[in-house]
């Protein structure tokens, strides 16, 4: 009895909470000091017939309360300073270069949170579901899919549908990687069927509205369609590679930082963007660097073979489309040399091996599958048993794209 007294005192002592859940931080010095040891009192009762070694404890405790709590709150404060110092370097690029650097994450992010929204290397691509946006998303999240990519004030998303489906899915939020477009009005594509915001934002903004009011009511409606107190990623569009004037990007991307000052928004992007010059230039003059490039994987802009130093260089996430619907899906469909390999890795489709290829190249295949099927076998073979290649494979594959795909 007297041993099992003592353990329990110990470890009373020792659990930063008391029995009521409250902190003993958050009973401070004050109470400590005022010989209000809660705590330790309240073992004490418990245990009349303490023995001397326990009283011993508890006196060299009580002695020492204030050095202890002084103790813990610095420890706390070094961490959550060492924490957050961490991941604005890495949030502003001046931190690790990786691939996962060039994803991650927000301040607010603890490690393990980060790993989970980077989790599975594939991206949902909610683009043209219409109506049945919300039931596309919640499938692909229970095969598998984590982050999911949708569009705001965009005609051909239905960002509201992502909302609907991310809730039905039973998934919590801080598992879901949500990453959206800011579309400005003079955009092909822009178009304002989802907007959906408080009468505090004028949506659809007037046709005079200024950039800056674009963007915030753009951010305000995304995070009510989305069911969300934050975005993941929001990524600034350009139609099919034609740029948006680069003085309206830099505007537009001045307010979005502000976004991310106030953790609303996590991560900056920007689509379509094969001009080193233009993309360099946004890279110098941002304060919030943009960390994910979202690009076509197609021969008519050379697959990006030049630009992807650079954005390993930058350590930002190389998110790609018409990966299967461009001129590499024609390629490897009906190659023998292809089917070959495909045979080898036993019986993979060659869709799926050209998925595999892409994310050995650095890149992340967005993907917009509306078969179940088809996104339990990508989900499989892109991230629960990530195909293994060997080299020679690889470059023969490769080499059915192009000549300089590997470099
Ligand atoms: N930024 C831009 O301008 C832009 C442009 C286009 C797309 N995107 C993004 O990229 C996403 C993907 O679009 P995408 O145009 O590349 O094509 P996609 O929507 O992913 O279409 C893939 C096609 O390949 C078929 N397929 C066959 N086997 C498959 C497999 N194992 N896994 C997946 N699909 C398979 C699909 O048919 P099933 O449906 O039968 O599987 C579908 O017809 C979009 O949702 C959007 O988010 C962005």
């Amino acid at each position: 009895m007297r041993n099992k007294d003592m353990r329990r005192q110990r470890a009373i002592v020792m659990n930063p909470y008391d029995e009521r859940g409250a902190c003993i931080d958050e009973i401070s010095s004050a109470s400590l000091s005022a010989g209000g040891d809660i705590t330790i009192a309240a073992s004490r009762r418990r245990s009349s017939s303490s023995s001397s070694s326990s009283s011993s404890f508890t006196s060299m405790i009580r002695r020492h309360r204030r050095r202890i709590a002084r103790l813990v709150i610095a420890l706390a404060l070094i961490f959550v300073f060492h924490r957050d110092r961490a991941y604005k370097s890495i949030e502003r690029g001046d931190g690790s270069s990786t691939r996962d650097g060039g994803m991650m994450m927000s301040t607010s992010y603890t490690t393990s949170e980060r790993r989970r929204a980077d989790m599975g290397n594939i991206i949902y691509g909610s683009k043209g579901k219409g109506e049945d946006t919300a039931m596309f998303v919640t499938s692909a999240i229970h095969s598998g899919f984590r982050h999911i990519a949708t569009g705001g004030f965009h005609v051909e998303y239905d960002e509201a549908g992502v909302g609907v489906g991310w809730k039905e899915s039973g998934i919590p939020r801080h598992e879901l990687y949500l990453q959206t477009l800011f579309v400005s009005t003079s955009v092909i594509g822009y178009g304002t069927r989802n907007c959906n915001v408080d009468a505090s934002f004028a949506c659809p903004p007037p046709s005079n509205a200024t950039i800056e009011d674009q963007v915030r009511s753009s951010i305000e409606s995304s995070l009510s369609n989305l069911q969300s107190s934050y975005i993941d990623a929001v990524l600034v569009h350009n139609f099919r590679a034609r740029l948006q004037p680069y003085d309206e990007t830099i505007r537009a991307w001045r307010v979005l930082e502000d976004y991310v000052d106030r953790d609303i928004v996590r991560h900056l992007g920007i689509v379509s963007v094969h001009d080193a010059e233009y993309l360099t230039k946004l890279y110098d003059e941002t304060r919030i660097k943009p960390s994910i490039i979202q690009n076509r994987f197609h021969s008519n802009r050379g697959y990006d073979i030049n630009l992807r130093p650079l954005f390993r260089q930058w350590g930002m996430a190389n998110q790609l489309f018409w990966i299967l619907t461009g001129s590499a899906g024609g390629r490897v469909r009906n190659n023998d040399v292809v089917k070959g390999i495909a045979k080898k890795m036993g019986g993979v489709s060659p869709q799926v091996l050209l998925y595999s290829l892409v994310l050995e190249l650095g890149g992340t295949p967005l993907i917009g599958s509306q078969n179940i099927s088809h996104m339990r076998e990508d989900v499989d073979a892109l991230t629960r048993h990530r195909i293994k290649w060997e080299q020679a494979d690889l470059v023969t594959m490769a080499g059915q794209i192009h000549k300089n795909l590997i470099q």
